[in-house]
């Protein structure tokens, strides 16, 4: 009796392994799983089984990580072509093909047979690297597998994967037609071969962006590689392939790109690490507008200068139409001012621009081999031939390229680009001369006049020399330091400084921070700017303030205000910004007829623009920034309306894995400050989560936290805020005005993520990749809890905050 219950127990734990497990890591011929079954990868990371995606019934057969919430599916097998029910199998049948079948065993999918190798005992097998693959039992060797899902991307780009051409095979991205439907949606991403192979995204057919072609280094549309080697890519092209992949060398972090259905086809770059489980967004859709396809038009530069984007014609073209001039967005491009001489050489040259993104290459000439002069000449021969350019730029660059028709979709980068030649007449180029650009010409004047000036101002020059020397040496070296980082940032003479700002007179005061105070200055040409001029008793060191501003001026984003340039002198210390005239945030939401200016889409852009701007600074992966004062007044808004961040750059930095610290000095406003921040000083980015869930409510309800309260039950904004939540009326919190033009469902998910970011504890918040996910509603969203200060000064009381020396706090550009 005992033996028998014995082997029963064991043919149970038979079964249950058999059934849990699903076999081991791979399928022999005529095995398969059935739904609710998965295959595992060697080491976990990868499970392959059935999955109903979003509020689909629908069954696909797909992999995705394993130990990942939420689910997230890197690959569909039956994407177009749905399992109506719980009924269907993956099976390996005889000839080494993958099927999966339905209840009545009709094959509903198959893996292609591209192998030419008939398949000797094949087993299906999920690698670690998220490739399903068909091979021969004793054979791993890539080249010889039979079949493997890497050669039929979906809509996600894994390590590993190549993203372009080979025999037969043309592998490219396309999105999901929706969270709903894996089906094939309207955005791609492909390699087009045609003349120099360009990485292109699209829309359909219409192309919506261009990472272009390789330079050695990188793609010409995104020279910058990140700072931390999380990946590399690499880039194929001889005849039997082309293609462009990319590998993380650390096999804890993956990176997950993805072209998502929503947005504008720009795609999404994920982080996770196995360590963290946490998914955080390295890049979210387009980074500014002149990523946009040819947004200039023909022979057009496409320049951002802060948030705003302008088209610049290259030297020697105009508008194509002159009443477009003053209009940032030149849709028709620029057409050549005169007509091309083209008899001889002397009529025209070539003039030089640096850090640009290469034009389109779909029509342009490569030699390989060539050097820059062999390339200057054979451009020169052909009269049609209207630009040049190193191919590769490794080791002083090499080879040549050649284009012959408009210059299509360039731009300048502030860090990365490449050197090109255009062809311009002769008579531009004097001109041109003296505008700054033409660097060789200017050089051979400025030696000829020079050494006449020289012998006249010899003396006066001695003199001034002697005066100012430590100024300009200092200078000299700085700006040096400047170039050799690749910024493009100002150093102002501190009487230029002075001049604008009529000596720092009161009325030309912005506002006052902790760090100094804010004035407006207005150059002599016209141009305006805000200075910070930080106060001397910051104790902070000339080396330490140097690197700082370099920092500060890498940080660029269309959701911070930019840094135009500094000025340091003796102990006078200023950052100079861009200046903003429709001032901050607080200005519109708060005031009593500008409010209606910010209708609820405007609103949502706003705070979905906050949220991009602080995870910038969170997570650039170099520097780790915690604002430690966001609230409504530090939030400009430019001319679209659209939200800047301001007064980053002197907030502390965390440095590579530190993710919090504590200060002594506890500066911040009251109404924005987190619980563990006002009463101990604690601060991470979780500080900066809270303070923008308070701000983001302060959005939606149009009243400020700090001077709500709640008649009835003595709660300030954030418990108000609560209470109409836990009583399902979250959406009287809206303030009047908005009713109208909006999306109900948007409004809630805000409030949701608004409560999640004031969660008492700073575990219980999201961090700020999460947040954008979730407002882009890509990402889950957990019930929140009571959050912290819902009462108005019950969890401490007011004497343990101690606020900055006044409310204004380090308000930048605020005129009060
Ligand atoms: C699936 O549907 C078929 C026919 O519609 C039915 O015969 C079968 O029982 C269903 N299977 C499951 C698991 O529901
Ligand atoms: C199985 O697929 C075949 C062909 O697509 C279809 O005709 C049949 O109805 C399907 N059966 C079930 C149970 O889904
Ligand atoms: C489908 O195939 C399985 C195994 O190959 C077999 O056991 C089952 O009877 C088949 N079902 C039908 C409806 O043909
Ligand atoms: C591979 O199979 C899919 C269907 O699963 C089909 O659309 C595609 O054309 C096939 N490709 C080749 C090269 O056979
Ligand atoms: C796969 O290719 C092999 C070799 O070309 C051929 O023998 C076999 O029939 C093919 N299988 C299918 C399902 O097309
Ligand atoms: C362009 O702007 C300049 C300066 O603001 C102005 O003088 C000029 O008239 C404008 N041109 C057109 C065509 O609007
Ligand atoms: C490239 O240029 C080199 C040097 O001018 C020349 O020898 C070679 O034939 C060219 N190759 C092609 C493919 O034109
Ligand atoms: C100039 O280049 C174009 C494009 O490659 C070509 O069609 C044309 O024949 C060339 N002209 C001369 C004179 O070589």
């Amino acid at each position: 009796m005992v033996h028998i219950f014995r082997m029963l127990f064991i043919w149970f734990l038979l079964l249950s392994y058999l059934r849990n497990s699903t076999s081991s890591d791979n399928l022999a011929v005529s095995q398969y799983i059935r739904d609710g079954e998965t295959l595992v990868s060697e080491e976990g990371t990868f499970e392959v089984g059935f999955f109903s995606p979003g509020a689909s019934t629908g069954r696909y057969l797909g992999i995705w990580y394993r130990n990942l919430s939420p689910l997230t599916v890197v690959w569909v097998a039956n994407r177009e072509n749905a399992l109506q029910n719980k009924s269907g199998v993956l099976k390996l049948d005889e000839k080494g093909v993958l099927v999966i079948l339905n209840g009545t065993n009709n094959t509903i999918w198959w893996s292609n047979n591209t192998s030419s190798k008939a398949a000797k005992n094949p087993i299906a097998q999920i690698l670690d690297s998220g490739n399903i693959v068909v091979r021969n039992e004793r054979d791993i060797n890539e080249d010889n597998f039979f079949w493997q899902s890497f050669d039929y991307p979906c809509d996600t780009f894994l390590p590993g994967m190549k993203i372009g051409w080979k025999t037969g095979l043309d592998r490219t991205l396309s999105s999901w037609k929706n969270e709903d439907d894996p089906a094939k949606g309207e955005y791609s991403m492909k390699l087009d071969l045609r003349g120099y192979p360009q990485f292109f995204g699209y829309k359909g057919d219409v192309i919506t962006f261009r990472g272009g072609s390789w330079n050695g280094q990188a793609l010409v549309g995104y020279p910058i590689r990140p700072p931390t080697q999380q990946y590399v890519y690499d880039f194929v092209f001889n005849e039997k392939e082309v293609y462009v992949e990319y590998k993380t060398p650390d096999r804890s972090i993956f990176i997950i790109i993805t072209l998502t259905p929503s947005g504008s086809g720009f795609g999404n770059v994920l982080l996770w690490t196995k360590q963290t489980r946490n998914i955080e967004v390295l890049r979210l859709g387009e980074s500014d507008q002149c990523e946009n396809y040819a947004i200039c038009g023909a022979n057009s530069i496409c320049n951002m200068d802060g948030n705003s984007q302008t088209c610049d014609c290259i030297k020697g073209y105009v508008p194509k139409f002159p009443e477009q001039r003053n209009v940032s967005y030149l849709h028709n491009g620029c057409v050549p001012r005169n007509k091309f001489d083209c008899k001889s050489s002397n009529t025209n040259g070539f003039l030089r621009y640096t850090d640009l993104k290469l034009p389109d290459t779909s029509s342009s000439w490569l030699n390989k081999t060539m050097n820059l002069d062999e390339c200057q000449k054979s451009c020169l021969k052909n009269c049609s031939c209207k630009a040049y350019a190193n191919a590769d730029i490794r080791n002083g660059g090499s080879g040549c390229l050649l284009w012959f028709d408009d210059l299509i979709d360039m731009r300048k980068f502030s860090l990365g680009g490449q050197d090109i030649y255009f062809r311009v007449p002769a008579s531009e180029l004097d001109h041109v001369a003296f505008n700054g650009h033409g660097k060789n010409m200017k050089k051979m004047l400025g030696i000829t006049v020079g050494t006449i000036i020289l012998g006249l101002t010899a003396c006066a020059c001695i003199i001034m020399i002697l005066k100012m020397q430590g100024r300009i040496i200092y200078r000299k070296h700085f700006k040096h330091k400047l170039r050799k980082e690749g910024i493009d940032l100002s150093t102002f003479d501190f009487l230029i400084i002075a001049r604008a700002t009529e000596n720092f007179a009161e009325s030309n005061k912005l506002g006052e921070g902790g760090f100094g105070p804010v004035y407006k200055g207005r150059l002599k040409n016209g141009q305006e700017f805000a200075v910070k001029r930080l106060s001397k008793k910051s104790g902070q060191g000339l080396e330490e303030f140097k690197n700082e501003v370099v920092l500060i001026a890498k940080l660029q984003h269309r959701n911070l205000v930019k840094l135009i340039g500094c000025c340091i002198e003796g102990n006078e210390r200023m950052l100079i910004y861009e200046y903003m005239p429709n001032k901050s945030l607080d200005n519109f939401i708060f005031h009593e007829t500008q409010r209606n200016l910010v209708d609820w889409p405007k609103r949502f852009n706003i705070i979905c623009g906050i949220a991009r701007g602080l995870l910038y600074l969170h997570q650039d992966s170099r520097l780790r920034i915690v604002h430690r004062d966001l609230k409504t007044s530090n939030i400009l808004l430019d001319a679209n309306l659209d939200p800047k961040i301001s007064d980053f750059g002197l907030a502390r930095t965390l440095w590579g894995d530190q993710v919090e610290a504590n200060t002594n000095r506890v500066a911040g406003t009251y109404g924005y400050m987190p619980p563990e921040y006002a009463a101990r000083g604690h601060f991470s980015m979780k500080s900066d989560v809270f303070s923008y869930g308070v701000i983001l409510l302060e959005i939606v309800s149009g009243q400020r936290n700090r001077e709500f309260s709640d008649p009835k039950h003595n709660l300030n904004l954030l418990g108000y805020a609560w209470r109409l939540w836990t009583e399902e009326r979250a959406l009287e919190l809206l303030e009047g005005v908005l009713r109208e033009r909006l999306t109900p469902s948007e409004v809630i998910r805000c409030i949701q993520v608004g409560l999640l970011c004031v969660q008492q504890r700073p575990e219980d918040r999201p961090d700020m990749s999460s947040v954008v996910l979730m407002l882009n509603g890509e990402k889950l969203l957990p019930n929140p809890n009571v959050p912290g200060f819902y009462t108005e000064r019950a969890v401490t009381p007011e004497s343990d905050i101690k606020p900055s020396s006044n409310q204004l706090s380090i308000t930048l550009l605020e005129a009060r």
